[in-house]
């Protein structure tokens, strides 16, 4: 069946992967990139289909209710998949009042205008992206299942909770066709050098210190952004309405450990003396609330979907860096003017 599929965030990070897959892989399908293009939204991630049959660029905001309305009307969108978001744990931290207005706000009036347009619920599915951030922090052992409570810590993993709860409740109480993901740290081609990866990438290549929060011990579960793309596809074409998916890889690493692997890359690949990136390292006051470990139990959409990751990490992030490398003139667009005073004022603060 043809579909109008409206991708919110497409020029984001994971939102400028999920529309190439669609736009190439869904000839039959329009598909509706819509996305405010703030810091983090970048059309430049999007030129190799911005000339497709199938694609169109909407330039709007997720809080503009009757734009929404407007154009879910104008375009006879079918199908929504929601990414648009503040993305960022730490700038959640110095302003939470952004994240409640997108996240928040912007999600409950996507809800509204979908609710109001899609008279007969059949053939129409509303698709929110989300973070396993939303389940809080783990010890050393255990999982985050479909079922854990939530427990969000941050003023990001807060926004996100409350997002996912106005989904659900707009299912229970309007019979919104509705699915969820909670998917856990994304890395690859095209992420916002603010995240860790990308900003280490950029900080090696300019010789800046690589700001470690606390000791480094914090653990996070890695995933391929092109895998999560992959596993948004078949949530969004076999995903059972109503149900929430984990998206993870068993891909666990303590910070430090994965900055030590990405150190020795970097160094191999710009032929520079083993240990030159390691002498950057530079320990600096934690991230507030910093949650300590996150770990994803994945066998619900292995069992159910058949997904599975496609890449082991130490690929995933040689590809990545070679990205990065061959791409210093997107890295060096989106870090240009404004982003480098903030990011410069942020790490003196610490
Ligand atoms: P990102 O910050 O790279 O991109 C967010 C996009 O949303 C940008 O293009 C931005 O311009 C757009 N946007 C922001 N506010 C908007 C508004 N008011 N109206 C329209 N567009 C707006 O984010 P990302 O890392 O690609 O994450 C995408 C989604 O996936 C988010 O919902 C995030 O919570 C979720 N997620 C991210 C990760 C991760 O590791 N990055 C992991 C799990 C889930
Ligand atoms: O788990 C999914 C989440 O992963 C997503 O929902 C978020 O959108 C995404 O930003 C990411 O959140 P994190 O806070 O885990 O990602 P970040 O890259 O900011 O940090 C990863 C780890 O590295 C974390 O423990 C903090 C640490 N860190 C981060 C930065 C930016 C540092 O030690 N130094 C840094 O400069």
């Amino acid at each position: 069946m043809s579909k109008n599929v409206l991708i919110t965030g497409g020029a984001g990070f994971i939102g400028s992967h999920l529309v190439k897959l669609f736009v190439r892989k869904y000839p039959d399908y329009k598909i509706y990139n819509l996305d405010a293009l703030t810091y983090a939204g970048n059309l430049e991630s999007l030129k190799e289909i911005e000339q497709s049959k199938n694609y169109e660029f909407v330039h709007g905001d997720i809080l503009d209710l009757p734009f929404l309305e407007n154009l879910l009307v104008e375009k006879n969108i079918t199908h929504i998949i929601h990414l648009a978001a503040e993305s960022h744990v730490d700038r959640s931290i110095s302003d939470p009042l952004i994240f409640i207005k997108t996240n928040v706000l912007g999600t409950a009036s996507l809800l509204q205008a979908a609710r109001k347009f899609w008279k007969n619920q059949k053939d129409h599915l509303f698709y929110h992206v989300s973070t396993d951030e939303v389940y809080g922090s783990l010890g050393e052992e255990g999982y985050f299942y479909e079922n854990t409570p939530y427990d969000p810590r941050s003023p990001y993993s807060a926004s996100k909770a409350s997002s996912d709860h106005f989904v659900r409740a707009f299912h229970h109480t309007y019979g919104l066709p509705v699915v969820l993901s909670n998917c856990s740290n994304n890395y690859g081609p095209y992420q916002f050098p603010e995240k860790l990866i990308p900003l280490f990438i950029n900080n090696i290549l300019e010789m800046k210190p690589l700001p470690v929060y606390g000791k480094g011990i914090n653990i996070r579960d890695w995933m391929y952004v092109k895998d999560h793309a992959v596993a948004i596809d078949v949530i969004f074409h076999g995903g059972k309405i109503g149900d929430t998916y984990n998206i993870g890889g068993h891909n666990e690493w303590k910070n430090i450990d994965l900055i030590k692997l990405l150190c020795q890359q970097m160094d191999q690949k710009l032929n520079r003396p083993k240990g030159t990136s390691e002498k950057l390292i530079t320990y600096v006051t934690d991230r507030a609330g910093h949650d300590m470990r996150y770990a994803i139990d994945a066998s619900k959409i292995k069992n159910e979907l058949n997904w599975v990751p496609s890449l082991q990490f130490e690929e995933g992030l040689s590809e990545t860096i070679d990205w990065y490398l061959a791409n210093k003139e997107w890295l060096a667009n989106v870090t240009s003017g404004e982003y480098q005073n903030y990011y410069d004022q942020q790490y003196l603060k610490r």
